[in-house]
């Protein structure tokens, strides 16, 4: 009887022992299966392109559709190098807008700024400023309604420019003492472009001669780059006398796109496009582009943000808000070259 129970003893011990092995099992198993799944989703996040860059998780990020910005950079990528072509704005896109809170200037700020004109003309420059630059980033006016401004402020500053008989040899050091700055991480972005061939159309309303002295001197003016600007004439003596060719100003980018058609079509293996700008009247831009495959556009708001936001991610595929650097535009590149 004795060993019988010694016995029975043990026969529980073991059905206990079995029993608990496989609770720890059982449980094993669901931790495990937990952490597949688990992983299986992290894994399956990590497909998203714009997760896997952490510049989009800064603050100031914004989009409206991730989904559309997601197939569009797939799209550059999967087109790569040879498809690839920038088309940009210059001032307040490729320049930064403020540093430490303080306002940088426009390729037109930098000579109203200089000692080449007298205290009187930049007078009447600031005036014409304080009026149209409020016209400009309205957001209650359409770009239809600024359009005749537009025209106004150009018409007004360049003949007060003309009228300063400014000497064109004396731009580089006006470039060179002015506050202009690149927005951050601007070598990387045009030395990137330059190595791996791919054409920069740099459209801007701005002035060119200044615009292509800015370049210059960042040492990032490489023969990849165009401009189309406002360019400066002058007579025998270097003196400025008048403008070439067709006005630009900031809400007629559509007509300057259409006359640079020549351009696109010799590009026209380049049917990927990132398009990078400030303002709305730079959405039209790529007009001139005939067989665009993707568009990513990429826009800066730097100013009224809480006015325009809605307007802006209505436009833009990606919105940069008060984002003095290139680093999102950059991160893309890295992906695609
Ligand atoms: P963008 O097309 O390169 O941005 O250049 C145009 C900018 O220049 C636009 O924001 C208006 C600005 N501008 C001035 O700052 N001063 C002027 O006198 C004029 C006519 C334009
Ligand atoms: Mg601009």
């Amino acid at each position: 009887i004795k060993r019988r129970t010694v016995m029975d003893r043990t026969a529980v011990v073991k059905v206990g022992a079995a029993a608990s092995a496989s609770v720890c099992a059982l449980f094993g198993g669901v931790v495990l299966a937990q952490y597949i799944v688990a992983k299986k989703k992290r894994a399956g996040k990590k497909t998203r392109i714009i997760e896997m860059m952490p510049q989009f998780e800064k603050t100031t990020v914004h989009m409206k559709d991730h989904g559309k910005v997601e197939d569009k950079i797939c799209g550059l990528i999967k087109g790569g190098a040879s498809k690839l072509q920038i088309i940009t704005d210059f001032d307040m896109t490729l320049s930064k807008f403020s540093v430490n809170g303080k306002r940088c200037p426009t390729c037109h700020n930098i000579i109203d700024n200089c000692k080449l004109v007298t205290e009187e003309c930049r007078g009447k420059l600031l005036a014409l400023k304080n009026k149209y630059y409020p016209i400009e980033i309205d957001p209650q006016l359409t770009m239809e309604e600024k359009y005749p401004f537009m025209v106004e402020w150009y018409f007004n500053s360049h003949r007060l420019l003309v009228e300063q008989r400014l000497e064109r040899d004396k731009l580089p050091e006006v470039v060179r003492e002015s506050d202009v700055a690149l927005r951050d991480g601007f070598e990387q972005f045009f030395d990137r472009l330059h190595q791996h061939n791919v054409p920069v159309f740099i459209f801007s309303a701005g002035l060119g001669d200044v615009l292509e002295e800015i370049m210059r001197q960042a040492g990032v003016y490489h023969p990849n780059v165009k401009v189309v600007s406002n360019f400066m004439e002058f007579d025998e003596n270097g003196i400025l006398k008048g403008f070439k060719g067709e006005l630009i100003h900031v809400y007629n980018k559509h007509d300057g796109a259409l006359r640079n058609t020549e351009y696109f079509k010799q590009l026209k293996e380049y049917s990927n496009i990132i398009l990078l700008g400030d303002s709305l009247g730079d959405l039209s831009m790529a007009d001139g582009v005939t067989n665009a495959e993707n568009i990513l556009k990429i826009g800066f708001l730097n100013d009224k943000v809480e006015e325009r936001l809605d307007k802006y991610l209505d436009s833009y595929d990606i919105v940069l808000v008060k984002d003095e650097t290139l680093e999102v535009p950059n991160a893309i590149l890295q992906k695609i070259l």
